[in-house]
Parts: structure tokens; C-alpha cells; sequence
């Protein structure tokens, strides 16, 4: 028996985004440049790899992007490098590296890239997965991060999201975190035993973290636990309170979520999700659907990050910012039903009859290409039926036809593909002809 061939795939968690999927990421990106336009953002690209020591420095080493997830390797000439996880550490690292300091304070920036982390593969989380996201670097005023998150709520309601939750909290400031840290780890001294292993852990290294675990025993004792927002310094309560009263301006609807601590160790004040509409709500969801919402949470995050620009040997900037999922928002437009975004319909079709047509159709073509028309073709077929029946698929309105007689003449048909009538026009007249037939 012949051995079958097997076929080669991906690696786990790497994925082809297909054509049929495309027109989601040009419809997402479209409304990102959209919005970036309008409040003056410029798009920065950051290299997919960066050296290690840009993460374990600026998301920290108790997180569990550097703790378990990282991409790294040793580079032949001996560098520590890491495919980079998330966005926000390289344009701080860019910002610095390119004296964005001596610009104009505020630096508005935004990408639109693939990152990557090694997750255990599951319906929605990938270790390559893209994002959109935006900074803004420079500046400390409460205004900008509820201007962040006002954006961040337009761009998804525009993608078509209805009801969503602002989720938001204030994690403080590293004058007044260290107390509170105590205070946490006070609390969870009597109660270690019935904690899950990993905040046994998360205790010792990073006690806030604690707050976000996930395991059910865990999130009953936390909501016993002291709340970090009774224990802000004077300057991170004010900050927070105008934040909030920017967000009741703005009419931007939030939840305080006293809980949500994120997990990024850069983040200063002000951290926030985004999440769909929930489960249980309008839309038809399977037990499945369900259980994803429920397993991938928010559409995307942010906050501000005060201290990251200097830990990376920038000078003292302040900075808010966020980022979100793009295969997670795909995901979650198809389980609302939403169809895939449709491309710009063909207006005409181009019919070739004959070698000599043939040879001259691809200049004639190029013509109609030029004038901004968009016109469909099929070059490698022969017979005219085959060629008009295309054309009645694609819904055009007229076909041109361009056989022999034409080719020598210097003419082409123009056929109206709804009442079948059809009429010789010179070509040199061909555009304008289709122009004026097109805007009627
Ligand atoms: P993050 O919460 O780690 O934040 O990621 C933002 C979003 O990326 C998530 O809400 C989720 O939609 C998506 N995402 C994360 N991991 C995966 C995965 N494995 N597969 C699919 N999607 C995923 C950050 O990355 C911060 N840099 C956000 C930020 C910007 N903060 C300030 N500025």
C-alpha cells in the first residue's frame, strides 16, 4: 500500500486569514484609519521582533505573557529575542528610540498588526493573532483616557456592536499600590489554604493579580477582599474621579469593576475593557457561543502607563492607550449573524471574442482600470455564452463585447445587460459612454 502523503499544515495556534475572511480585516481596518484620521492619529509599524529584554523589562516578569507565553529564541549571532506579544512596550521603545519626546506632546499612535503569544490553542485564542491599537504618549491629563476609551467604544459601535460594557477600574500608582499590596496579602493570610495554586503563587509575586483569577473558589473569596479604589493616594483618586466624570460628559456607559486589574504589570490609574454584548442578551447564541464569550472575554483593553517610557530608560511620559482583538471582534460579529462585508460590486464586464481582440483587450482593459471603473473580466475563456453567462452572475449592468470587427474598426459593443439591447460605440468614447450610462 502506497503511504498517504500527509499534508502540511500550520503550527497550533497560527492560521491562514483566507480570502473569503479578508473582507473582515479590510472592514475593520477601514473603520480603524477612519477614526484614526479623524483624531489625528499617525500609524507606526513596529518590527515583529524585538529583544527580550523589551518585554520582561516593560510588561514584567511576573505577568503570564512573560512568565508562559512568549515566542523567544536565541538569534545565530547570540541575541535573546521574542516575537512580539503585544503592542504597546515596542511603541514605547519606538517613541523613546526616535526622539518622538522632542515632537509635539501629545504623540498619537496607532497599529494595526499581528502579535503573538504562546497560549494553548482554543476556539478564538491563537498565538498569532492581530491587533489594532492606540496610544497616547506625552501627556497626563484624565481627559485623554476617557477620550481613549470614547474612541475605543465608537470604532466597535460603528463595526456594528450594540450594548456594549465599559468595564473600568483605577489600579493605582506606584506611591500608593505598595500599601495596598500589603493590605491584600493581610487578607489572604488566613485564606491561603483555599486559594487555587496559581494565587498561592500570584501572592508572592504579584498579589494584585490575585483579583483577576478566573477559578471559581478564587472569585468567591475575592469579592470579601479589600477593594484597591478605598486605598488610592490623593492624585490617583482625582484622576479617577475625572475620568469617570468625562465618561457621564461623554455619555459613554461604564461599569466599575473594582476587580479588574488586567495583566500587564505597566499599567498606572486607569485600566478598562471593553466586552460585547452579554450572553444572555439579544442575539441567538449556542451553548458554545456561550461558553466562548464567556472563556474569551473582553473585545479588547487598555489603560494608562505612566511609568513604562521611563522603565525603558525613556524620560518621565505619561501615556493611555489600548488595543483590541481582531479575530476576537470577527468572532463575535458572526455570532450576531452579521454577514461578511461585501467588496464594491463589478459595474461592467468585459466579453473578448477572437485572437486578435485577445491580444489587443488587455491594453483596452488596463483603460477602464484606469478610469476607475471597476470592470470584471474573464481572459482565459473563449466562448461568448460562457462569458455573458458570468456576467449575468456578477449583476452588471452592461457588458462590453469586443470581438474582430471591433478589434479592427476601433469600436466595442455595449451591451445592456437587462433589456439585452446593444450598440457601437468608437472606444476612444468608451469610458465616457459607460460613465454616463453608469450614472444614470
Ligand atoms: P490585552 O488585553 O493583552 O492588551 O490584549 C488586547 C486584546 O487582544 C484582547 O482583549 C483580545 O481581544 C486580544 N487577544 C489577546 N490575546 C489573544 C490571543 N491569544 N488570541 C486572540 N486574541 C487575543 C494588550 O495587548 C495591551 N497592549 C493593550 C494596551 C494598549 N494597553 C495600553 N495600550
Amino acid at each position: 500500500m502506497p503511504r498517504k502523503k500527509k499534508t502540511l499544515q500550520t503550527p497550533g495556534g497560527f492560521h491562514d486569514i483566507l480570502p473569503q475572511d479578508q473582507p473582515w480585516w479590510d472592514f475593520i481596518y477601514e473603520k480603524v484609519k477612519h477614526f484614526a484620521d479623524f483624531y489625528s492619529f499617525e500609524r507606526i509599524e513596529t518590527p515583529i521582533l524585538e529583544f527580550t529584554e523589551l518585554f520582561t523589562k516593560g510588561i514584567g516578569v511576573s505577568s503570564d505573557i512573560v512568565e508562559k507565553q512568549m515566542l523567544s529564541f536565541r538569534t545565530k549571532g547570540g541575541d535573546d529575542v521574542t516575537l512580539r506579544p503585544e503592542g504597546t512596550a515596542p511603541v514605547s521603545r519606538a517613541y523613546i528610540f526616535h526622539g518622538m519626546d522632542h515632537l509635539p506632546q501629545p504623540v498619537k499612535l496607532y497599529y494595526f498588526s499581528p502579535m503573538f503569544r504562546y497560549e494553548r490553542p482554543q476556539k478564538g485564542r491563537f498565538r498569532e493573532f492581530w491587533q489594532f491599537g492606540f496610544e497616547i504618549l506625552g501627556e497626563k491629563s484624565p481627559v485623554l483616557d476617557s477620550q481613549i476609551i470614547l474612541i475605543f467604544f465608537r470604532i466597535l459601535e460603528n463595526l456594528g456592536f450594540k450594548n456594549l460594557k465599559v468595564q473600568i477600574n483605577s489600579i493605582g500608582c506606584f506611591q500608593c499600590r505598595p500599601y495596598f499590596k500589603k493590605i491584600i496579602k493581610n487578607f489572604y493570610k488566613s485564606r491561603i489554604s483555599q486559594v487555587c495554586p496559581d494565587c498561592k503563587r500570584r501572592l508572592k509575586v504579584n498579589p494584585l493579580r490575585v483579583l483577576d483569577c478566573k477559578e471559581e473558589r478564587c472569585q468567591r473569596i475575592k469579592t470579601l477582599a479589600p477593594q484597591i479604589i478605598d486605598h488610592l493616594c490623593e492624585d490617583c483618586h482625582n484622576h479617577f474621579k475625572n475620568v469617570l466624570e468625562f465618561l457621564d460628559e461623554l455619555a459613554v456607559p461604564y461599569n466599575l469593576n473594582p476587580y479588574l486589574v488586567r495583566g500587564l504589570d505597566y499599567y498606572t490609574k486607569t485600566v478598562f475593557e471593553i466586552w460585547p454584548e452579554a450572553a444572555s442578551s439579544k442575539y441567538e447564541l449556542t451553548v458554545e457561543d456561550k461558553e466562548f464569550q464567556a472563556l474569551q472575554g473582553a473585545l479588547g483593553g487598555g489603560g494608562r502607563y505612566d511609568d513604562l517610557v521611563k522603565l525603558l530608560r525613556g524620560k518621565d511620559t505619561p501615556a493611555v492607550g489600548f488595543a483590541a482583538g481582531i479575530e476576537r471582534i470577527v468572532q463575535e460579529l458572526k455570532m450576531m449573524g452579521r454577514e461578511t462585508p461585501s467588496k464594491p460590486p463589478f459595474q461592467i464586464f468585459f466579453v473578448q471574442i477572437g485572437d486578435l481582440a485577445k491580444r489587443k483587450s488587455l491594453g483596452v482593459f488596463e483603460k477602464f482600470i484606469e478610469a476607475k471603473i471597476r470592470t470584471a473580466e474573464s481572459f482565459s475563456r473563449d466562448s461568448v455564452r460562457a462569458q455573458l453567462k458570468i456576467a449575468d452572475r456578477l449583476g452588471v449592468k452592461y457588458a462590453l463585447i469586443f470581438g474582430q470587427k471591433e478589434a479592427l474598426d476601433g469600436t466595442i459593443i455595449l451591451r445592456d445587460m437587462t433589456t439585452g439591447a446593444q450598440e457601437t460605440v468608437k472606444l476612444d468614447n468608451a469610458i465616457e459612454e459607460v460613465k454616463k450610462r453608469l450614472r444614470k
